[in-house]
């Protein structure tokens, strides 16, 4: 979650979590990919905890189970980049798919309810989990020569990060929004908002040495958003609202602008998102996912990320 006391992104909770999927899902096929050892400790301790009627299939889950399909609950517990093409064809219709989703740098818990031609989320939550193998759709570059500062944009994106190492390079300015958050409020929501209308929202990770060297701070340096646009570049940053203000202080939060000629813009748009958020920072958005041969005309409007497998629409 997003604070602005936060150090690094938060994790998974372990404890308890299998012996409640098989109490939800009976009969759920479980499905481990790459460590057979951990299958065969699946299967050893489900059949001791009397759950012998839980499958355990060793395979690529993106191939999902089409033997036993179709599912009426399908989950994933590792982080989804795209959603497989098997996935949509074992989902009964009316079915229920939770799983982490990645997207524009970001993951959240998803839970989608299917139609028959599309996936609609009722519940959108913050999570992080490592990625699925075999989806290579996330691209990560350093933007400094130094290699202090990474950004993570998705395949669809046309980012290119030697494209901002003019920008990175340059003294920078700020735009500010007049939202405030205290140290332990979390404001990912701002993330989430930039998804939703912004094509370059991306992820950037910054390294102590550059703040040291002048860069200024992203609001969480090991993840925040930023906008890309060409050689143009915007991220989220805040600062205390007390001159000196130590760790109890409020914060302002607002954008810093690399450089660029659509750097003081692109500030802009991210404040009005700031904004957006600032006026109902509880609301969470519906996600609709289509198949990627879906057409533009039945969409809902609104910012489209096209995945290989998916067709994705954010929307407040
Ligand atoms: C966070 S662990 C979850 C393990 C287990 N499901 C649990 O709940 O304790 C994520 C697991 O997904 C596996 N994994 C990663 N990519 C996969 C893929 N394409 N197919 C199947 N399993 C995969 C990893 O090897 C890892 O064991």
């Amino acid at each position: 979650m997003l604070r602005a006391s936060s150090k690094s992104s938060s994790c998974t909770r372990r404890r308890g979590r299998r012996s409640i999927v098989a109490e939800a899902w009976k009969n759920t096929a479980v499905l481990q990919r790459g460590l057979i050892d951990v299958a065969a400790h699946a299967r050893t301790m489900l059949d001791a905890a009397g759950y012998g009627d839980v499958r355990v299939i060793t395979r690529d889950g993106a191939l999902g189970a089409r033997e036993h399909a179709p599912f009426d609950r399908m989950i994933a517990t590792v982080g989804v980049w795209d959603l497989p093409a098997a996935w949509w064809d074992q989902l009964a219709i009316g079915g229920r798919l939770v799983l982490p989703l990645r997207w524009r740098g970001l993951t959240r818990s998803v839970a989608f309810i299917r139609d028959k031609d599309r996936m609609r989320s009722d519940s959108v939550k913050t999570c992080g989990f490592l990625p699925m193998i075999g989806q290579d759709g996330e691209r990560e570059g350093h933007i400094d020569a130094d290699r202090l500062i990474k950004i993570y944009w998705d395949a669809d994106q046309p980012i290119v990060p030697l494209a901002l190492r003019g920008a990175i390079a340059q003294p920078g300015t700020c735009a500010w929004s007049e939202a405030t958050v205290g140290p332990e409020d979390p404001f990912d929501g701002v993330w989430l908002r930039l998804t939703a209308t912004e094509p370059g929202t991306c992820r950037i990770t910054v390294k102590p040495a550059a703040i040291d060297g002048g860069l200024r701070r992203p609001a969480v340096p090991a993840l925040s958003p930023a906008l890309v646009q060409g050689g143009s570049l915007a991220y989220l940053t805040l600062r205390p609202l007390a001159e000196g203000g130590g760790a109890e202080s409020r914060f302002r939060l607002g954008a810093a602008v690399g450089y660029g000629s659509d750097g003081v813009d692109l500030a802009e748009r991210l404040c009005e998102q700031i904004r957006a958020w600032d006026r109902d920072r509880t609301a969470e958005p519906v996600l609709t996912a289509y198949p990627a041969d879906t057409p533009d005309s039945r969409l809902i409007t609104g910012q489209v990320i096209d995945k290989p497998s998916v067709r994705l629409m954010i929307s407040y």
